[in-house]
């Protein structure tokens, strides 16, 4: 591990620790929150739950532990690092909002001005506040995530702006360290990874680590991927581009992915599939996740295990005797409005004995 300015003894960040596995400049000075390093929980309430009668493993590779509370960390850290050394003053991205928030705050502590394009009203609260936060500039368009792309593809190619969305070559660069961490904490690559897809980059990105990590003898296979869009959102199960998406996990709210190309890839050379769930099986992993792990995420990180279980309810898929990690994106704090709506609200009593031991046990 190589030391950092502060202690020898800390994480000292994805870039630091994988420097020699990515492809970013050499010599360039890590823009880091000390990101990654996150647990692999093992899952095995859950698991049962899903499949009473199954033997399989699960683990959840909670990346809601970064530092703005996403995956996003990991390639933000690598992307900023690249683009400070090339000399960037201004970063931009188009968000669903976790995007914009790590954007925001690296881009902070490197000094430079970020410029934050957001659907309006479609971004959960958590990540808002956070984009607002770390002071970046906040644009809200009257239009989705797809149109936000577009119009921030076009910006970086007409101004002196770079761009840190996932079509950024080192974000991908970044994001694929989540591969390595997972193959170093089991001891081997699992037999599935399920995820959710939105935009693609996470999915390229973990079959990119894995592949490495085996071509390398680091790993003894690759798994296969189980990619999970939200039933209104899913342009790669559907094989078409969907104009108006809509789902109560607006992180995937995305109906034209840019890494469509290279999501189908790690489909088909892993093994894998892709299939959508309804918000309302997004909904029932998302309480099984927090109620029987205490593991708190947003809606769309519990994409990956509502994927699973519906596979396995239909019998398309024998887990027996594997291992399967399932990826929590982002920090269930991102989206407290969803709570506030899907869960029954405290009760208030008098501040009296009597009063919470009649709540607690009613004669
Ligand atoms: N989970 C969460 C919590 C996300 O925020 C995203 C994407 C995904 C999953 C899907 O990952 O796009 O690489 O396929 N959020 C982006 C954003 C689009 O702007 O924050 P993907």
């Amino acid at each position: 591990m190589r030391q950092t300015d502060h202690s020898s003894h800390q994480w000292p960040g994805i870039v630091a620790h994988y420097r020699n596995r990515m492809n970013l400049v050499g010599n360039a000075r890590p823009i880091t929150l000390y990101e990654g390093n996150t647990p692999l929980i093992p899952a095995q309430r859950l698991a049962r739950a899903i499949a009473p009668d199954s033997d399989f493993k699960l683990w959840l590779k909670y990346e809601g532990l970064n530092p703005t509370g996403s995956f996003k960390d990991r390639g933000m850290t690598a992307a900023m690092t690249q683009a400070v050394h090339d000399g960037a003053q201004v970063v931009i991205c188009a968000s669903t909002g976790n995007t914009a928030a790590s954007a925001a705050a690296y881009a902070a502590r490197a000094g430079l001005r970020c410029v934050v394009i957001v659907p309006e009203g479609k971004i959960a609260q958590g990540k808002l506040a956070g984009a607002l936060a770390y002071g970046a500039d906040v644009v809200n368009i009257t239009g989705n995530f797809d149109q936000g792309l577009a119009l921030v593809r076009e910006a970086s190619e007409r101004l002196p702006i770079t761009l840190v969305n996932s079509v950024n070559p080192y974000r991908i660069e970044g994001q694929k360290t989540g591969a390595f961490e997972i193959v170093d904490q089991l001891g081997d690559a699992p037999d599935w990874l399920c995820l959710p897809v939105g935009n693609a980059g996470n999915i390229t990105a973990y079959w990119r680590g894995f592949t490495e990590y085996a071509a390398s003898g680091d790993a003894a296979h690759t798994p296969k991927m189980l990619g999970v869009q939200a039933e209104r959102a899913a342009p790669i199960v559907r094989g078409e581009i969907v104009r108006n998406p809509e789902t109560i996990a607006t992180a995937i709210r995305i109906g034209n992915p840019a890494r469509w190309q290279e999501a189908s890839a790690a489909l088909d050379e892993s093994g894998g599939h892709i299939l959508a769930v309804s918000d309302d099986e997004i909904l029932d992993a998302w309480r099984m996740l927090s109620r029987l792990e205490g593991v708190f995420a947003e809606p769309a990180s519990a994409a990956g295990i509502a994927g699973l279980r519906a596979r396995i309810a239909r019998g398309e898929m024998d887990v027996r005797g594997t291992r399967i990690v399932s990826v929590i994106t982002g920090h269930g704090l991102k989206d407290p409005a969803i709570v506030l709506k899907e869960s029954a609200q405290p009760i208030t009593l008098k501040p009296d004995f009597a009063a919470i031991q009649d709540y607690l046990f009613p004669k």
